[in-house]
């Protein structure tokens, strides 16, 4: 699985350690940049990857800027991209399990790499139970946000 990976000069800090965790989990990644602290702008990195993802040049992404948050809402924009902040293991993986997470979006001044290693594991680790037996509720649920979306 391609995992897009893009961030700003805020996110900057976390992106090496997440492109090596996504490589040891054994996803490729797909290097969006930034590549240095030189300012930038956080929308124009949310549509690299939102990009990405659309075109399916990738699968899932994970998307970074100082607090998370400017990321979080440029990727939500776009169609086909489910984008969340998480800075909590739990959140990262019921994301993807009950909402169909495609983006995760983290703050590198908000966390460290080693909960930055850990929530990216749990991100990925995750698929969406909603096509289970029982689950379907969260089918449900997701079909009215694609609902939403148009
Ligand atoms: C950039 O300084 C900062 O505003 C940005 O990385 C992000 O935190 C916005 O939400």
């Amino acid at each position: 699985m391609k995992i897009a990976v893009a961030c700003d000069h805020g996110g900057f800090p976390l992106k090496e350690t997440v492109i090596e965790i996504v490589r040891a989990l054994g996803y490729e990644p797909l290097d969006l940049g930034t590549d240095s602290m030189e300012s930038v702008d956080y929308p124009d990195y949310a549509k690299k990857l939102g990009n990405a993802i659309q075109q399916g040049a990738a699968e899932r992404g994970i998307l970074m800027c100082g607090s998370g948050v400017g990321a979080n809402i440029a990727a939500n924009k776009m169609k086909g991209v489910y984008a969340a902040i998480c800075h909590d293991t739990y959140s990262a993986h019921q994301g993807v399990e009950h909402d169909d997470m495609n983006v995760l979006c983290m703050g590198a001044r908000i966390i460290g790499v080693e909960p930055a290693k850990e929530i990216v594991t749990a991100f990925l680790g995750a698929r969406f139970v909603g096509n289970d037996a029982g689950e379907e509720r969260h089918a449900r649920r997701v079909k009215k946000v694609r609902e939403l979306e148009k």
